[in-house]
């Protein structure tokens, strides 16, 4: 117990570490940042707000709103050198790939981000990566297209920015629709951070070693990038097309695959290593995804058929009831993307792009406190102790 909420001894004995910044209940499904719960910050907040407070722990005044914001704002753009890193790539390159490497060469641009003992250079850094994430993530795209890179404007939000930097040419401004900007920034929050998942465990060890930020969070971006973490919202969206329509046959068979220990396949989008209730994120996600088809006109799109006939199905079969499996962040969160119109090769990238917050705000918390290099230990089941064979 530690005076806010009580833990079992068992429990204690496993945590990796302490953290003042996200707190899950699994069970009970329930996501708290800094004491907030993620579905009043969905509807009151943006994720600007959502930064300041996982960085620095309180929610801003308006006056620090405003300060915060312009200092990101200051921030978007890249050195122009940068640019070249990405003629090294081949055009066809998956933006996860593309972006791992961008982002872990800022190391090379920024060198008094090294002195990780200085808190002033500590928020630089953090600041640095809140508001070129964006920016980075729309020139890979903008590459993989053969598309000149779109400059960041300061006039535009958080969200309206990326949207701009994604989808405007030199000869055509692209009119932000406020219903895709509004859901990006939902997008945004819905991921910006949760507890010690396997991208954030990735960042805090590679930071207990006494890393340099940017290197941190490239190792972050790799660890996102595989199929059974920050990868499963393209998975799922590449699953709904294999089922193909929201026909009961077709949907019971690939819950049956799902079940059948001979195959690897499992249910994208579905089961979590800590909730054994409804991921929190999910309902704001389906929420969000039914209001932007909605206002689209697109309430009956074939693959949101298809994903909530399949939510209901899993839901009643036995298997999936007696294992606590139900819909996590990825479900839907793919749905509402393809609908503003984003390629599903982005959709890991913009997870990366909407983490950068949750990542950033655990390496600095382990950094501005005591910590030791991190060091996993084993148990060893290999062969005993012997000799080499005399010659
Ligand atoms: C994210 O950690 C985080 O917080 C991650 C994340 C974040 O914000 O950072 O929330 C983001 O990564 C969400 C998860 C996205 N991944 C997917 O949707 C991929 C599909 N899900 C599975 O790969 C799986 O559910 C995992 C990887 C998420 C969890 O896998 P585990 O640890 O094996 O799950 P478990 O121990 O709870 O499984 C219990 C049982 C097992 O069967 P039995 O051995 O008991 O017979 O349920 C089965 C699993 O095989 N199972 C599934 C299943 N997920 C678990 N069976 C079918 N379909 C699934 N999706």
């Amino acid at each position: 117990a530690n005076g806010v909420f009580t833990y079992d001894p068992g429990f204690m004995a496993t945590a990796s570490c302490e953290s003042k910044i996200t707190y899950i209940d699994g069970g009970q499904g329930i996501l708290l940042h800094r004491g907030y719960p993620i579905d009043q910050l969905a509807e009151n907040a943006d994720y600007i707000e959502l930064c300041f407070l996982l960085l620095n722990g309180e929610l801003p005044t308006p006056a620090q709103r405003d300060k915060f914001e312009n200092t990101i704002r200051r921030h978007t753009m890249v050195h122009e050198q940068l640019t070249q890193f990405f003629k090294g790539f081949r055009r066809d390159a998956h933006p996860m790939a593309v972006m791992c490497g961008v982002v872990g060469a800022l190391s090379a641009f920024y060198h008094e981000a090294m002195d990780i003992s200085d808190a002033y250079h500590r928020e630089v850094s953090a600041h640095r990566l809140i508001a070129k994430m964006p920016t980075i993530a729309a020139m890979c795209y903008k590459y993989s297209i053969g598309q000149p890179f779109v400059y960041p404007r300061n006039d535009l939000s958080y969200s309206e920015n990326f949207l701009h930097m994604m989808f405007a040419t030199p000869c055509e401004e692209y009119k932000v629709n406020p219903i895709f900007a509004k859901a990006m920034d939902r997008i945004f929050m819905l991921h910006a951070d949760h507890e010690q998942n396997a991208s954030t465990s990735t960042v805090r060890l590679a930071g207990s070693t006494g890393a340099n930020p940017f290197a941190c969070i490239a190792a972050g971006i790799a660890a996102l990038w595989g199929p059974a973490h920050g990868g499963a919202n393209e998975a799922v969206l590449n699953m709904l097309d294999e089922i193909g329509d929201d026909s009961e046959e077709n949907i019971q068979r690939f819950v049956d695959k799902a079940k059948d220990k001979k195959d690897p396949f499992k249910l994208m989008g579905f089961g979590h290593r800590v909730y054994r209730n409804f991921d929190p994120r999910a309902k704001v996600m389906k929420k969000t995804c039914d209001e932007v088809l909605q206002e689209l006109g697109m309430a009956d799109d074939p693959q949101l058929k298809i994903a909530k006939r399949l939510e209901e199905i899993a839901l009643e079969d036995d298997y999936f009831k007696e294992r606590k499996l139900y819909p996590n962040v990825d479900f839907y969160s793919g749905i509402i993307l393809k609908a503003i119109g984003i390629p599903t090769n982005m959709f890991t990238a913009i997870f990366a792009l909407s983490r950068t917050i949750g990542w950033i705000s655990h390496w600095n918390e382990m950094i501005s406190n005591d910590y030791k290099i991190g060091r996993p230990r084993q148990l060893y089941t290999g062969a005993p102790q012997r000799d080499y064979p005399a010659k």
